[in-house]
């Protein structure tokens, strides 16, 4: 068994969270990334949203497992120099820098490609690298509104919501992900590296994909499977309404706080079995609901009825009843509850891992599952940690070279 991406080298130039989660990725896969840090702050985000004092943010550790830490100064002649020799020595340069960074010190992709044209070179950029808003920066938020997912997201009568998944930025980073491997796979064959770009408004509307359905499907009509009353010229928000063939809905259970709700998928055969577990035999054959078309017709209360009964048990308990008679559903986990679920722990999914300043901390783990390329999370690294390492064995510098370096800042 070997790590999947073994004898891939990264040249990480991420910070913030889009990028850092692409890198993290291609880390639990077995790629060596070298995180190429400013002197000094580093990735700002190692000092954002502390929770105990001079130790690396959470806001880091969860986004930079599995890499090393070289610091390096862009900006000294020597920095550009040591720079110039990891292109030369890598084989994907990933970024997400605001527009036009790494052009202006001096590394336009031209400039890569002579130097190695076997070279990826990676970017995430808000808008893309071309077309009229490509010189604009981003933040998750930002992709989310331009993207459809705000527009879509929420109730008639809410604002314009933001999902408290990050779309945008660890979105894009699985897309920018998938375009790497391709892009390595294409170089299997080609031998030549290529310029990839994922950008986040483009991610966001990748998974609003049906929405844009839904858009197209409103010319014809009003969306019988939306609660909305009335449709304006745009897919309206319709709140927890499914999005798919089937009807939907958050369910209230028992003890009634802010989590206590479970999700159920009315697929069509459930109906008969559903109304027997809740012992409501005398609604068996009832027209006004025995068939999917007569229940679209009174969603509000099909779900009145099935939560009568739902709000006597617990989320889970309900979840172990509807799985006995087949009824797809999953209950509202909340923090706490993802944190200790066994599943997810039995799945690497959640994790703790060691750190060095700040003793133990619990991250997600890989989504991504390999059968004969098992992931071992292993900790973010310190700022620079890997500085003197990865100068000597990467790149041989001798030890007084690597005191040249400090002396002249650039390390
Ligand atoms: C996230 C973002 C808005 C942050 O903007 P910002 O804080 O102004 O940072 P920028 O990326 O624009 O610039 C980084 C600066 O650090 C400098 N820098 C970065 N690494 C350096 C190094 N190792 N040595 C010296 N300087 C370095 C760059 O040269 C640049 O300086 P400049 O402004 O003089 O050119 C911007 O990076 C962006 O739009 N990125 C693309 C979209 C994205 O990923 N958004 C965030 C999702 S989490």
């Amino acid at each position: 068994m070997s790590k999947a991406l073994e004898g891939v080298r990264i040249l990480d130039m991420t910070h913030v969270q889009a990028g850092p989660s692409c890198t993290q990725i291609l880390g639990f896969l077995g790629a060596d990334v070298i995180k190429i840090e400013p002197a000094g702050r580093g990735d700002i985000t190692r000092g954002q949203l502390r929770d105990v004092p001079n130790v690396d943010s959470l806001y880091f550790t969860m986004l930079n497992c599995n890499k090393r830490s070289l610091t390096l100064n862009l900006k000294a002649p020597e920095g550009k120099e040591i720079f110039t020799q990891l292109i030369q020595n890598g084989d994907v340069l990933v970024e997400n820098f605001g527009p036009g960074v790494l052009d202006r010190l001096g590394f336009p992709w031209e400039k890569m490609q002579e130097l190695n044209s076997g070279l990826i070179y990676a970017s995430i950029k808000g808008f893309g690298l071309y077309g009229p808003m490509s010189h604009l920066k981003a933040y998750e938020s930002i992709a989310q509104a331009m993207g459809g997912s705000m527009s879509t997201t929420g109730t008639e009568d809410s604002v314009p919501l933001c999902t408290g998944a990050q779309i945008g930025d660890s979105g894009s980073g699985i897309h920018l992900v998938a375009a790497i491997l391709a892009a390595l796979y294409h170089r299997t064959h080609s031998g030549k590296g290529q310029r990839v770009e994922v950008a986040m408004q483009e991610s966001v509307l990748n998974l609003v994909r049906v929405k844009m359905r839904d858009h197209q499907r409103l010319q014809h009509g009003p969306l019988a499977e939306y609660p909305n009353k009335t449709f304006g010229t745009s897919v309206p928000r319709s709140g927890n309404a499914s999005g798919g063939g089937h009807p939907g809905a958050a369910l209230k259970c028992k003890p009634g706080g802010p989590n206590d709700y479970i999700y159920v998928v009315f697929q069509p055969q459930i109906w008969e079995p559903l109304l027997k577990t809740m012992s409501r035999d005398d609604l068996v054959g009832d027209s006004r609901y025995s068939t999917p078309e007569a229940r679209l017709e009174r969603l509000d209360d099909v779900y009145a009825l099935v939560e009568e009964w739902s709000s006597q048990h617990t989320k889970f308990e309900v979840m172990e009843i509807l799985n006995e008679i087949d009824v797809p559903c999953g209950p509202i986990m909340a923090t706490e509850d993802i944190i200790r679920d066994e599943h997810l722990r039995s799945r690497q999914m959640i994790v703790d891992v060691e750190h060095p300043k700040r003793g133990t901390f619990t991250t997600v783990g890989c989504p991504l599952k390999l059968s004969d390329s098992p992931v071992e999370i292993e900790s973010s690294p310190l700022l620079g940690e890997h500085t003197e390492e990865v100068l000597t064995e990467t790149l041989g510098y001798t030890a007084e070279d690597v005191q040249r370096m400090r002396d002249a800042g650039a390390v």
